[in-house]
């Protein structure tokens, strides 16, 4: 079984040690870094994790550590995962891998020269909704399918992670990527680049956005994110006989869907524990079969994903002081 380290001891980092000491993922919880010791040592105790390290590279070069789960904020992911990678372990980053598509193809290109497992820790893409979604459009329940929206929002605006430049802030690496990532999973590649409206506040970064985009069967995807007021966080994909809506659609625990406009139907998926365990699994199965991608996180996705924030931040002139 593989030991597992994270590395920073913030928000996601308490889910996803929550995650693994709750339930099986197939790794150890292990060893925990954060930039302050003491920090790191309460975490550790808190949640039964064997060590803790003040500062990342202690944790890197603790021998025992197969895997780490980098949780720092998005500035900080592409050195994080460099220094990893060079460590020798495999790395589950949180999303967005790095800040932009050239920057992850490097990551890749280091991951596969080091023989290691990288992966975009998109929750999303490994949750059992996703083959659940899939099967109800392909078994042609809601005709075929023509238009997709989604919205996500909370108050983040105020948070420095998501208002400051230097920590790559705004709403499109946060929220944007989910409504992006749903629109991939649901139509794939658009036809062309979205395209986009924002909103910045006074440091130059996204707060809201709105982003449209076309397919090559004629669909539409209409998303929009915010992160300055709460949103119903619900999508919504319109066939010509009905619709599938999904509530938290990042998460969803059920699909419902209406056809004929008014034949509801209700499946439940609920999650094992707190829906971060399909990522970790399915790393951990990866990994420890000597795979160098994960099939629900491929190096493709993240790219894609990636090209299409490029397209929007250039369209809306952000750029982050260390690129
Ligand atoms: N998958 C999901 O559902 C989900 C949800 C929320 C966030 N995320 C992602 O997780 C990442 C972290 O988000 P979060 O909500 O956990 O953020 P957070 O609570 O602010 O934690 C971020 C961590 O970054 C580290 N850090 C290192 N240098 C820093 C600096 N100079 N300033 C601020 N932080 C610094 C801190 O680590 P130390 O502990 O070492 O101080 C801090 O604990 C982001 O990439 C975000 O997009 C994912």
């Amino acid at each position: 079984m593989l030991n597992l380290g994270i590395l920073a001891a913030g928000r996601i980092a308490r889910q996803m040690a929550m995650t693994v000491t709750q339930t099986d993922c197939g790794v150890r919880p292990y060893a925990v870094a954060a930039r302050d010791g003491a920090r790191a040592e309460a975490f550790a105790k808190e949640f039964g994790f064997e060590k803790s390290y003040e500062g990342y590279g202690a944790l890197l070069a603790d021998p025992a550590v197969d895997m780490v789960y980098i949780a720092t904020t998005h500035n900080f992911h592409r050195e994080n995962v460099i220094a990893a990678l060079e460590a020798g372990k495999h790395v589950l980053c949180e999303k967005p891998l790095t800040v932009n598509e050239a920057w992850a193809r490097e990551l890749f290109a280091l991951a596969r020269e080091k023989n290691l497992l990288l992966a975009e820790a998109v929750w999303t893409r490994c949750m059992p909704f996703v083959p659940a979604l899939r099967g109800v459009i392909e078994s042609g329940a809601i005709g075929r399918v023509h238009l997709l929206t989604a919205n996500m929002g909370a108050k983040l605006s105020g948070k420095d992670r998501i208002a400051l430049p230097e920590l790559a802030g705004g709403i499109l690496l946060d929220f944007t990527m989910y409504t992006l990532t749903l629109a991939d999973l649901v139509l794939g590649e658009p036809s062309a680049p979205p395209v986009g409206v924002c909103q910045k506040n006074e440091h130059g970064m996204d707060l809201q956005n709105a982003v449209v985009m076309t397919y090559p069967g004629g669909e539409v995807a209409s998303l929009s994110a915010t992160g300055c007021a709460m949103s119903d966080n619900k999508a919504v994909i319109f066939g010509d006989t009905g619709r599938i809506e999904l509530c938290d659609f990042w998460h969803p625990q059920e699909l419902t869907v209406i056809t004929d406009g008014r034949d509801m139907k209700r499946l439940p998926l609920p999650f094992d524990a707190t829906g971060y365990e399909y990522e970790v699994r399915e790393f951990a199965r990866t990994a420890e079969a000597g795979g160098l991608e994960c099939p629900s996180l491929p190096a493709a996705a993240t790219l894609r994903i990636l090209r299409q924030m490029d397209a929007l931040r250039a369209a809306w002139g952000i750029r982050y002081p260390f690129e």
